[in-house]
């Protein structure tokens, strides 16, 4: 694997190599060592949207391993493929660092930089896609749940990018996740197609938030609007009412139900202030995971 760009690319193996170096990588800094295996290696990191988790745990995970992080606002450079295009940018980076992450609109745009450069490029979220974000998600639920297989994973919301990936790593690891989300919003054909064909039925979606929950392990929800979608958010606020995460709906969960949110969160809108603070909420936790998985992952493309 030369590129990080869509977990439905990665092997099960890949995946699971990952975690479990996020795991040891994870011991080893929270008892004092060190691994600077990326001493000398540098990596540019590409933003077309604003950023607090991604940016600052790549941030820190390459310094932690002894490499430098460049960090890029698009107004630095021009704009993605505004000044120049991709193609030339891809091959112009590769000649100066040894890894490319990238924030973009189009999901088209991380491709691109994928297929013309000569050293690996890191998906950090596209429109379509969030696939660091999911495998965090992976290690927490590994964490919480002492397993990942038959992990019943309720997501309620928006079927967007975060819910995409989480398909994906539900298809490669053997999660069952039901989608549950207003019509107009559902997770695309596509998707469900490519998940349940790796693995029969691990992705159904509903209309019907208590029907996603009633044996759910996880509940998982996102922002409403997401990144570039702000001039549709009266439509969507007003779309999306009766899937707020609230205590009624932990109810109709199991008990001792973890509630999972990649953040940032809009409380009062996708989930309720309540059930952030609640014991069942371990979205910190999952945040913190961005920097342990991030830290494994450029370990295995970069040393
Ligand atoms: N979850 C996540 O990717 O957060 P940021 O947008 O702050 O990076
Ligand atoms: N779906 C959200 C995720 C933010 C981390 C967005 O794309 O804005």
């Amino acid at each position: 694997m030369k590129d990080f760009l869509s977990i439905i690319d990665c092997p099960v193996d890949f995946l699971k190599e990952l975690l479990d170096m996020s795991t040891a990588l994870k011991a080893l800094y929270r008892t004092g060592g060190r691994d600077l295996c990326l001493a000398g290696r540098t990596l540019a990191m590409l933003f077309e949207k604003p950023s607090l988790r991604t940016r600052i745990s790549f941030q820190v995970a390459m310094t932690d391993l002894g490499g430098s992080p460049i960090y890029v606002k698009p107004e630095d450079i021009g704009g993605l493929g505004k000044r120049e295009p991709i193609k030339d940018m891809a091959r112009v980076l590769s000649r100066y660092v040894d890894g490319i992450m990238a924030r973009t609109f189009e999901h088209k745009a991380v491709m691109d930089l994928a297929e013309f450069a000569t050293v690996p490029v890191i998906n950090a979220l596209t429109d379509w896609s969030h696939p660091c974000q999911a495998m965090a998600d992976v290690l927490t639920i590994r964490e919480h749940c002492g397993r990942i297989e038959a992990v019943n994973l309720a997501f309620v919301g928006d079927g967007n990018n975060v819910a995409r990936s989480l398909a994906f790593a539900a298809a490669r690891l053997g999660m069952k996740m039901v989608v549950a989300c207003p019509a107009g919003y559902e997770l695309d054909e596509e998707t469900i197609r490519r998940a349940n064909q790796i693995s029969p039925d691990c992705v159904r979606q509903t209309a019907e938030p208590s029907d996603a929950v009633a044996d759910a392990d996880i509940i998982y929800t996102d922002t409403w609007v997401s990144m570039g979608q702000e001039n549709e958010k009266a439509k969507r606020l007003a779309d999306f009412e009766g899937f707020q995460v609230d205590m009624k709906m932990l109810e109709a969960a199991p008990a001792g139900v973890k509630v999972m949110h990649c953040l940032p969160a809009y409380r009062g809108f996708e989930i309720s202030d309540q059930v952030a603070e609640s014991p069942n909420s371990i979205m910190f936790d999952q945040a913190e995971n961005r920097l342990h998985f991030q830290r494994a992952l450029l370990k295995k493309l970069l040393s």
